[in-house]
């Protein structure tokens, strides 16, 4: 195993009715600037029960944030909190809206002239103002971690940051609030989850064979309840077990003492950016791609993924793989979800164009960091 250091300070609030517990979680004196998206929690029940708990408090609004939450739509609620004298922000939405926050609460306390050096430049984070979060949409865990991932509007960059400063200080999961979601949302937050475990997975064997089962066990569930979801939306225990193995995608536990793979996302990041491809679709493309791709090096831990997840312990090696990657792919069309670049409106250009995007920046993919432009072009060529 390798070496790790754990730490997580996102308390977790599970349950049904579980918005009304905002006022314990909020200091009371505190000015409070609610931060929305598109609206479907005014839609969906949520924005009323969040004005209910918080009826006594002091709180201003701020809509608007877009999926793949937007550089420009963040900094116009930073002024509205400088402006309104904001003390805690409270997100309530999907991955876009707690990212946005994260934002907004690190550019609050950010020296620098200009806040998108947090995401370009990786500029340390020392402070950022508290939020705490309503989550309304399972997939990416930004409800328990503290990184963003942030779309600059102006020149077509989505990018990241990180830091220990940015972890909600709550977060609120009512698997309740998910009912509205949209199925696409739900299948987007399904593979989502289910990509996030494959990159902390899928590397090479380190003797961690508790986390090699957290892993498994989080596979497992996905492909047991994701299908009670789409015979059935309003299936509680389905939607509770879905949004608690979310968390755990990317909540730093599985991640604990493995290497990680996160080309998937780097290489998603940039179809998103260029053609506007939902998160949880780009991964969908490439996530199968990289397991052909990578075959070879990845060999120990896709055999072990065949074996333990999809049954498929005997014959010979090469079929057995291919199958567990041909399964992973149906389980993604099962969801409604093409892996095909062209129905996701992604031109064969793409291959080079985000190859050459990453390599200006210098990126090299992969558990080995040996990915560099070519193999990312052949992966999209795929
Ligand atoms: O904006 P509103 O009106 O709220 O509607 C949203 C949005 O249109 C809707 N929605 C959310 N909850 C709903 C609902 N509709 C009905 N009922 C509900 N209960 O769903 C749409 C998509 O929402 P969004 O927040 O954009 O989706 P998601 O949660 O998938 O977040 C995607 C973003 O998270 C980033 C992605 O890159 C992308 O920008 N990620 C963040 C990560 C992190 N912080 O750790 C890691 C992830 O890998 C990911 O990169
Ligand atoms: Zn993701």
């Amino acid at each position: 195993m390798l070496n790790f250091t754990y730490h997580n300070p996102t308390a977790i609030v599970f349950g049904r009715g579980t918005i009304a517990k905002l006022p314990e979680l909020i200091p009371a004196a505190d000015r409070v600037l609610l931060i929305y998206g598109g609206g479907s929690i005014k839609r969906n029940g949520v924005y009323e029960q969040v004005r209910e708990a918080l009826q006594d408090r002091t709180m201003v609004e701020f809509g608007g944030i877009e999926p793949n939450p937007r550089y420009e739509t963040c900094l116009r609620a930073v002024e509205l909190c400088r402006r309104e004298q904001i003390d805690f922000l409270l997100a309530v939405g999907g991955g876009s809206v707690i990212d946005g926050t994260k934002f907004i609460a690190a550019a609050l306390k950010y020296a620098g002239d200009e806040p998108w050096d947090l995401v370009k430049d990786q500029a340390p984070i020392h402070a950022a103002a508290p939020f705490g979060a309503v989550l309304t949409l399972p997939g990416t865990a930004s409800e328990m971690n503290g990184t963003a991932v942030i779309s600059r509007e102006s020149n077509q960059q989505k990018l990241f940051f990180s830091s220990p400063h940015t972890f909600p200080k709550f977060s609120i999961l009512d698997p309740e609030v998910t009912y509205s979601l949209p199925p696409r949302q739900s299948a987007n937050g399904t593979i989502d989850t289910f990509v996030h475990v494959l990159e902390q997975y899928l590397t090479y064997p380190v003797d961690a064979p508790l986390q090699d089962r957290f892993a498994e066990g989080i596979l497992l569930t996905l492909l047991e309840e994701a299908p009670k979801i789409q015979a059935d939306p309003h299936n509680y225990d389905a939607r509770a077990n879905l949004m608690w193995c979310a968390t755990h995608g990317l909540n730093g536990l599985i991640a604990c003492g493995v290497p990680e793979d996160w080309a998937s996302h780097m290489i998603g990041h940039e179809l998103t950016a260029l053609y506007g491809v939902d998160h949880g679709r780009t991964l969908a493309l490439v996530m199968p791609r990289i397991m052909r791709h990578q075959r070879a090096r990845k060999r120990g831990k896709l055999l072990q993924y065949a074996a333990r997840v999809w049954g498929l312990r005997d014959g010979d090696e090469d079929a057995r793989i291919d199958e567990a990657i041909q399964r992973t792919e149906s389980f993604f069309h099962s969801l409604g979800v093409s892996t095909a670049m062209s129905d996701h409106g992604v031109p064969p250009e793409a291959a080079r164009l985000v190859a050459e995007r990453l390599a200006a920046r210098d990126m090299r993919l992969g558990e080995h960091a040996d990915l560099g432009p070519d193999q990312v072009e052949e992966i999209l060529r795929l």
